[in-house]
């Protein structure tokens, strides 16, 4: 098990998420908020220093105002808890807050419109690790077109953040060899956690010494 920084600011993060979901409900900068039943903001722990990002509410999502979960949802739980982690401990976000039609895939004036949301969301949670789930998340963190199948298991720092990159579950959910490839993206994933995390701590017990 491997340490976990908590910030104290838990609160004001909260209470900011608070407010730009109040924001965010009263979009339309794309023509989703009419099609969608729910907005799906995201969720999780607001102090985490670790934060998922998918791509766009599905059908149970959009029921019920909730990111994952659905099955990619269930196999998301799970491989989050291979992290030695439980779900509610991380947070989880879209790239997209509302369900396009049918699960179709988003279009690039819908990722334009809903990405600076998410962009306030990392600036309020300021996590230090970013898990991109499947090519659109990464697409719009790396701002280059992905091909998972070069890029998955990878990490980049990026503005001090460490953004891994690995399929989307549901990718899993009907290929083998992909759940593989992701378990042992996950197995990195909890590498570079743990490795980053014991080197913070040597600094930070040098800087106290
Ligand atoms: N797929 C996603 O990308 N996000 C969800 O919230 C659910 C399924």
């Amino acid at each position: 098990m491997f340490h976990l920084w908590v910030n104290m600011d838990g609160k004001s993060k909260k209470e900011d998420l608070e407010k730009l979901e109040e924001e965010v409900i009263n979009c339309q900068k794309c023509s989703l908020w009419k099609s969608k039943t729910n907005l799906v903001f995201g969720e999780g722990n607001p102090s985490s220093e670790i934060m998922f990002i998918g791509e766009a509410p599905g059908y149970h999502e959009d029921k019920q105002g909730r990111p994952f979960v659905g099955a990619a949802g269930k196999l998301l739980t799970e491989l989050i808890e291979s992290l030695g982690l439980r779900r509610e401990n991380v947070y989880i976000a879209n790239v997209l807050k509302c369900r396009p039609p049918n699960n179709r895939d988003p279009k690039p004036e819908e990722i334009d419109a809903c990405y600076p949301w998410l962009e306030r969301q990392i600036e309020i949670i300021n996590p230090k690790f970013i898990c991109t789930l499947g090519r659109y998340s990464a697409y719009v963190l790396l701002k280059i077109p992905i091909n998972m199948s070069t890029y998955h298991g990878k990490f980049y720092d990026i503005q001090n953040k460490l953004i891994f990159i690995t399929y989307h579950p549901a990718a899993a959910l009907y290929h083998r060899k992909i759940l593989e490839e992701i378990k042992n993206d996950f197995l990195s994933f909890k590498k570079l956690i743990e490795d980053k995390s014991n080197k913070d701590i040597k600094r930070q017990q040098l800087s106290f010494w």
